[in-house]
């Protein structure tokens, strides 16, 4: 099966309408490609204890890790205003991708920016060490 981008942006902005996010009111969804060929999805989950909330992408790179997967391809990322990855998801995604291609969109799914996650990500500390 081929996921073209247009599909994983999709997915993402789906996934983001299951962002449970009271605090903020800030609904982010990720949806990532991999190796096998499917699609894992994530949104971010907040908490009364605000430092508990997990991003969006977090979740689904934890979803696909979680069921097997070793190959992490590409992620898109929708929000309002087609926001980049905070850093902390961005160090997570090079545990396991240092190569991944990041696709941003808007909460609508349209296609904003694409970037590398080493240009997002330099001089990164990872497994390596
Ligand atoms: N958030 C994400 O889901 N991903 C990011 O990369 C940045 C921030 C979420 C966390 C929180 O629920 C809300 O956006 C506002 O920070």
């Amino acid at each position: 099966m081929s996921v073209d981008q247009t599909a994983l942006l999709n997915a993402a902005a789906d996934a983001a309408w299951h962002a449970y996010s009271p605090y903020s009111r800030f609904r982010v969804g990720a949806a990532l490609l991999t190796g096998s060929g499917k699609v894992f999805t994530g949104c971010n989950v907040e908490n009364a204890s605000y430092g508990l909330t997990i991003c969006a992408e977090r979740v689904a790179v934890f979803n696909a890790i979680s069921e097997g997967e070793k190959e992490l391809l590409s992620i898109a990322i929708c929000s309002d205003g087609a926001a980049y990855p905070c850093g902390a998801c961005r160090q997570v995604l090079h545990e396991f991708s240092p190569g991944l291609v990041v696709i941003l969109g808007d909460s609508a799914g349209n296609h904003s920016d694409q970037q590398n996650l080493k240009d997002l990500l330099p001089d990164p500390f990872g497994p390596g060490f």
